[in-house]
C-alpha cells in the first residue's frame, strides 16, 4: 500500500533532493522472522553490541505493542506489493539447503521500530546500511513509522548517542526536539570501548497526531529525490 501521510489514504510519495540513486524503489514493509538475519547482519555494521536474535524475535512476538519496519532496495518475490514496477525488475538469488530451494534476497538496506506506550511511543531502533546512508532511507522508514504511530499515540520519543549529529538533524527535521541527557545510556553497550560517548540525548515530539504535525510529514515526503520511489506496504 503507498500511503499519503497527511491523509493515511493511500497515494504515492515522490519529490525532490540531493541524494538521489538512480530509478531506486524504497519498498517498506513490516519485518518478519525471516529477516531478522539480514536485519542484524546490519546491526553488527552499525553497533558495537548489536542486538541478539532473540531481541528481534522477542519484539516481533509482541505485534500489539511494537511496529518494526524494514526497508529494500531492490525488488523481491517474496514482496506481498503487487506492483509492476517491482514485478519487472526480475528475481533475485536463491540458495539450496537441505534439499529445498529458500531465496534469500539479501536487500534489505535498513529497518526501524517503534513500542507504542499508554501516552509516548518510543522509537527502538532506527538504521540504515552504511552503504546506503545518506540516500532518504532513514527518512523514508521514520515516515512511515511515524504514520503507523499517529493513530495509536500522541508523542514520540527515543534515545540518540549525544555524537550522533546526523541522526539528531534527522530527527530534528521530524519535530522531535531535545528535553534531556541520559548519562551511560549506552554503557552496557559497548559504546565507550569502542570509543564513543555512552551518553545519549533524549528527543521528543508531543503533537504528531495534529493536523501540524501532518503537514510536517507530507512536506518532509514531497521533499524526497524525484527518481526514488517509496512504496509502503504497511500491513
Ligand atoms: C541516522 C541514520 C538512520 C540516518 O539515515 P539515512 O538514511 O542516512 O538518512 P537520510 O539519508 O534519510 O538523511 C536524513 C538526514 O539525516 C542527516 N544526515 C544523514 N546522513 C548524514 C551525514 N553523513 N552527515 C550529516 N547529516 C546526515 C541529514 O540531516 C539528512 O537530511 P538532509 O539530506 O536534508 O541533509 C543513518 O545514518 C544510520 O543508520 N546511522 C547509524 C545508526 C544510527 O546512528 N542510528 C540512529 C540511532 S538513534
Amino acid at each position: 500500500m503507498i500511503v499519503n501521510p497527511s491523509t493515511d489514504q493511500p497515494t504515492q510519495l515522490t519529490a525532490t533532493g540531493a541524494n538521489a540513486i538512480t530509478s531506486a524503489i524504497i519498498h517498506i514493509q513490516r519485518m518478519r522472522r525471516s529477516h531478522i538475519g539480514e536485519v542484524m547482519d546490519i546491526d553488527a555494521e552499525c553497533y558495537p553490541t548489536p542486538w541478539q536474535q532473540d531481541i528481534y524475535e522477542a519484539e516481533l512476538r509482541n505485534s500489539n505493542n511494537r511496529y518494526y519496519l524494514i526497508a529494500r532496495a531492490a525488488p523481491t518475490p517474496h514482496s506481498n506489493t503487487h506492483s509492476s514496477a517491482l514485478h519487472s525488475a526480475g528475481s533475485r538469488s536463491s540458495k539450496v539447503t537441505s534439499g529445498k530451494t529458500h531465496k534469500r534476497s539479501k536487500n534489505i538496506v535498513g529497518y526501524a521500530g517503534v513500542a507504542f506506550e499508554t501516552t509516548t511511543a518510543h522509537i527502538t531502533t532506527l538504521t540504515v546500511a552504511p552503504r546506503w546512508q545518506n540516500h532518504g532511507v532513514g527518512t523514508r522508514l521514520l515516515l512511515a513509522l511515524l504514520i503507523a504511530t499517529r493513530p495509536r499515540n500522541a508523542g514520540v520519543t527515543l534515545e540518540v548517542g549525544i555524537n550522533n549529529p546526523a541522526a539528531q538533524a534527522l530527527y530534528r527535521r521530524f519535530g522531535l526536539a531535545p528535553v534531556g541527557i541520559r548519562k551511560g545510556y549506552y554503557k552496557e553497550m559497548g559504546f565507550t570501548e569502542a570509543g564513543l560517548s555512552p551518553d545519549a540525548m533524549v528527543m521528543r515530539a508531543d503533537n504528531i497526531q495534529q493536523p501540524d504535525y501532518a503537514k510536517r510529514l507530507t512536506s518532509i515526503a514531497q521533499q524526497l529525490a524525484p527518481d526514488q520511489t517509496t512504496e509502503l506496504d504497511l500491513k
